[in-house]
C-alpha cells in the first residue's frame, strides 16, 4: 500500500479525496494535516475528523496546521463553493476527536521514511512550515504531490491565479523550490476531472460506499456553484481527488518536466509560471498537462462504486 500524509483544507473536493483514500485498499492514510483555505482551520479539522469517524477510523492522527498565510492577516474563505461544513453537511456539534501536536508530522516521517508520500491539496503554508521545522525529516520523504497552479489557462481566483497558490504564494514557492520528487496537479488538468450528476447519483445509491448518503447533497451544493461560474460545465471538478489518484495511477495524465514558480507581487499574486528557457530549469518537477478522462473515470468508479 501507498502511505499518504495528506495536507488539506476540506472543503468538498478535499473531502472527496479523503473518502477516496479511505475506500481504496491500496492507499493508506497515515495522517491528516489540516489548514485554513476553503474554510477555517477549525472547520477543516472538524470536517476531516468527521470523515474519518464515518469510516470508523479513530487511529489516524489529525494535526491542525496553519490558520493564516504568511503575508497577511486577513484570510478569504469560500463558503459559496464549499459551504460552512462539508458543503451543506455540518459535522455533529457534539463530535469528539483528538488532535495531535504539529511535531507528530516529524514522528510520522521518521516512522515511514522513504515509504511516505506527502500530498498537499490545500494552501501551502502548513507544508512550508513543516519544511522549515523538520528539514532533515523532509529529506527522507519519498515524494510530494501538490494540487496548485494554472498553466496556459485562466485561474479560478483571478485571471492568473489558482486558489491554492493564490492563498499563500510565498509558501507555495518555498514548497516548489525545496520539495524533491515533486508532481504538480494544476488547474489546467484538474478542471477536466469532472464528477457528473450521473456518477454522483450512482455513488449515492451504492450500498457499499460508506459515504453514499453524503454524496448527493454535497455534490449538488458544489455543482450549483460550478453551473453558475462555468456555463455549460457537465459536472463539478474534483481537483484534489485527482491529485491523490495520481499517487497510484500516474498514467492517467501526461506530464512535462519543468520547474514551476509562483508570482508573489500583490498585483499578480498567485500566478504560476514556468521559465521555459532551458538554462533556467532543472526539469525535475513533474507537471501534469493532460488528463485521460476515460482512465480517470474508470479508476474513480472502481474505488467509489465498490461491487
Ligand atoms: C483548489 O482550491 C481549493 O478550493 C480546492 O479544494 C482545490 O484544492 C482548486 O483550485
Ligand atoms: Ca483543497
Amino acid at each position: 500500500t501507498k502511505k499518504i500524509l495528506l495536507f488539506c483544507d476540506p472543503g468538498i473536493d478535499d473531502s472527496l479525496a479523503i473518502m477516496y483514500t479511505m475506500l481504496d485498499p491500496e492507499l493508506e492514510l497515515v495522517g491528516i494535516v489540516t489548514g485554513y483555505g476553503n474554510v477555517t482551520i477549525d472547520q477543516a479539522t472538524a470536517n476531516a475528523a468527521y470523515l474519518l469517524q464515518l469510516a470508523g477510523k479513530y487511529d489516524i492522527p489529525i494535526i491542525p496546521g496553519a490558520s493564516k498565510p504568511v503575508q497577511q492577516e486577513e484570510v478569504s474563505f469560500y463558503p459559496e463553493i464549499h459551504g460552512e461544513g462539508i458543503g451543506p453537511i455540518q459535522p455533529p456539534s457534539d463530535l469528539q476527536y483528538q488532535i495531535y501536536p504539529f511535531d507528530t508530522i516529524r514522528l510520522i516521517i521518521e516512522r515511514y521514511r522513504n515509504e511516505l508520500i506527502i500530498v498537499d491539496t490545500g494552501r501551502s503554508t502548513t507544508l512550508a512550515t513543516a519544511f522549515i521545522l523538520f528539514p532533515e525529516q523532509i529529506k527522507m520523504v519519498h515524494s510530494f504531490y501538490v494540487m496548485g497552479g494554472a498553466f496556459f489557462v485562466p485561474g479560478n481566483v483571478t485571471a492568473m491565479a489558482e486558489a491554492n497558490f493564490f492563498g499563500d504564494p510565498t509558501s507555495s514557492n518555498f514548497v516548489l523550490k525545496f520539495a524533491h520528487n515533486l508532481t504538480i496537479t494544476p488547474l489546467n488538468v484538474t478542471q477536466f476531472a469532472i464528477l457528473t450528476p450521473e456518477v454522483a447519483e450512482a455513488i449515492s445509491e451504492n450500498e457499499r460506499n460508506i459515504y453514499a448518503s453524503m454524496i448527493a447533497p454535497v455534490f449538488e451544493f458544489y455543482y450549483e456553484f460550478y453551473k453558475e461560474s462555468v456555463p455549460g460545465i457537465p459536472g463539478a471538478p474534483i481537483h484534489d481527488l485527482l491529485t491523490i489518484m495520481l499517487v497510484k495511477n500516474p498514467t492517467i495524465v501526461d506530464y512535462i518536466y519543468y520547474d514551476a514558480k509562483v508570482v508573489e507581487d500583490i498585483e499578480v499574486k498567485g500566478m504560476s509560471y514556468i521559465d521555459f528557457r532551458p538554462t533556467s530549469n532543472t526539469g525535475e518537477t513533474r507537471i501534469a498537462v493532460n488528463l485521460h478522462y476515460e482512465a480517470f473515470l474508470e479508476e474513480f468508479s472502481k474505488v467509489m462504486l465498490p461491487e
